[in-house]
């Protein structure tokens, strides 16, 4: 049962934009981009070598869909410039650092003015009103402070909405379940996964998380399905909502869910615009196709971003509680999809096949690695506590049905090894779903 009885957050505590005409946010968006885009070509040697390659100016720009014309930007652009070439104001105007360590090489640095903050102090918090939060709410943030933007972006948001934050930061699980208790937290704001060691942190000190005075969790920074938010929602009686971002963009609140419809985030695109791209060929999808998930910033001043890559993949929605329009839930990174013997396959899927067992609890992680030259898939799940007497036959039988599932859905054969509770890493923060251990 949901906590939450008064839903519908009224429209007069709304941003004027919020519920604008899609005219009025066009237009806004319009004059934003033609701004962002001459801000990056006259202050950054990277963009207006690379609008000059592509033989395009920022006056090209006419329409909003004229943005095709001009070049993409990934990840690597990022490294290349490393740490501050991307910067587009003098270091005296740059207050903050944030850095994403990423799996190879450098990390990936980003840089804020002291408007780029408070705008983003901004998204945060109508983030946290469209999940329903308000200034009388204790929010505790078990996001990690420090360079990831997680932890900050949160607490700036909650401030600015006049919320009480708790800055607990990740980690210290027994910790935060008894400060959640004594301080009587409405709205938790952690990753999806983080929130399910916290539930059997609550088990294990003989309390029942869905007694607790949570209300509303909002989780990002990794990928969950739907599948898991109805496993949190029911196991924590409170409203599961989804929070997207990533660094590059500003950090937690490029997007976010609304706690009255609950169907995918709405992405504050009066700073950031979406556009899908086909990953291939990055020719622009037309709304409501997936592909990748590809923003231009349209105020950021210090690190102002074009056409930026993220990776996800995901289709662009109408709006519904907002003008602004929705994303799906991100179906995976194009990095994180494991090709196994010519077959895509998205942790996301796996997880919707374990959750649809009910004997099998959401803590997983998936095994790549080689034999006899060959691709091989493991699947490492938890029981759930109540399983754990199961016999080794009987376990034989779940984890003979998670493989024929695997099979028959998603058309890869795998090795199921189910593991009694706390046999699979517990995360503090973005869970680690792969583990490759193929040789190259
Ligand atoms: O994870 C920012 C963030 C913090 C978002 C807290 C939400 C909450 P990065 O470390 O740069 O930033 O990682 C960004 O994480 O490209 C996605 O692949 C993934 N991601 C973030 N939010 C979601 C979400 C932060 N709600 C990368 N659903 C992004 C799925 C997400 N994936």
């Amino acid at each position: 049962m949901s906590k939450t009885d008064q839903t519908v957050i009224k429209s007069s505590e709304l941003e004027p934009i919020e519920k604008a005409s899609l005219d009025e946010l066009q237009a806004l968006q319009l004059s934003r981009m033609k701004w962002s885009l001459q801000h990056a070509y006259d202050h950054v040697a990277h963009y207006r070598k690379i609008f000059e390659d592509a033989g395009v100016h920022p006056e090209d720009l006419q329409t909003l869909s004229d943005l095709d014309k001009f070049p993409l930007t990934a990840k690597r652009d990022l490294r290349e410039n490393y740490p501050f070439k991307l910067f587009a104001v003098p270091m005296d105007e740059v207050v903050r650092i944030h850095a994403s360590s990423g799996t190879t090489g450098k990390p990936t640095v980003v840089g804020y003015t002291k408007n780029d903050i408070d705008v983003w102090a901004e998204v945060c918090a109508r983030a946290i009103r469209g999940a329903g939060g308000s200034r009388s709410d204790l929010i505790h943030v078990a996001y990690g402070y420090g360079l990831f933007t997680g932890g900050l972006g949160a607490h700036y948001g909650a401030e600015r909405l006049g919320a009480t934050v708790i800055p607990m930061s990740g980690g210290q699980t027994e910790r935060q379940v008894q400060l959640i208790q004594d301080f009587q937290a409405d709205i938790l704001m952690c990753t999806p996964s983080y929130m399910l060691s916290l539930a059997d942190e609550f088990e294990r000190q003989g309390l029942n998380p869905a007694d607790s005075s949570l209300r509303v969790g909002m989780f990002g920074a990794e990928p969950w399905t739907d599948a898991m938010r109805q496993e949190i929602e029911s196991r924590c009686g409170i409203d599961a909502i989804d929070l997207y971002g990533l660094s590059e963009v500003i950090g937690p609140g490029v997007a976010s869910e609304c706690i009255e419809t609950k169907d995918g985030p709405h992405i504050w695109e009066d700073h950031f615009y979406p556009e899908i791209i086909d990953p291939v060929s990055g020719e622009v999808l037309p709304d409501g196709e997936y592909g990748e998930l590809v923003f231009t910033s349209l105020t950021k001043e210090a690190l102002p971003i074009i056409r930026y890559r993220t990776r996800d993949l995901t289709r662009l929605l109408p709006g519904t509680a907002r003008t602004m329009r929705r994303m799906d839930k991100i179906t995976g990174r194009s990095d994180d999809m494991m090709i196994i013997r010519g077959v895509n396959v998205f942790p996301s899927q796996i997880e919707e096949e374990i959750l649809k067992l009910p004997e099998c609890s959401p803590h997983y992680q998936i095994e790549l690695y080689t034999e006899k030259q060959m691709d091989k898939m493991r699947v490492l799940v938890e029981l759930k506590p109540q399983c754990e007497h199961l016999s080794d036959d009987e376990r034989a039988v779940v984890a003979g049905k998670l493989a024929h599932n695997i099979k028959s859905y998603i058309g890869v054969t795998s090795i199921i090894e189910l593991r009694s509770v706390g046999g699979v890493a517990r995360s503090e923060g973005k869970a680690v779903r792969i583990v490759d251990k193929r040789s190259r």
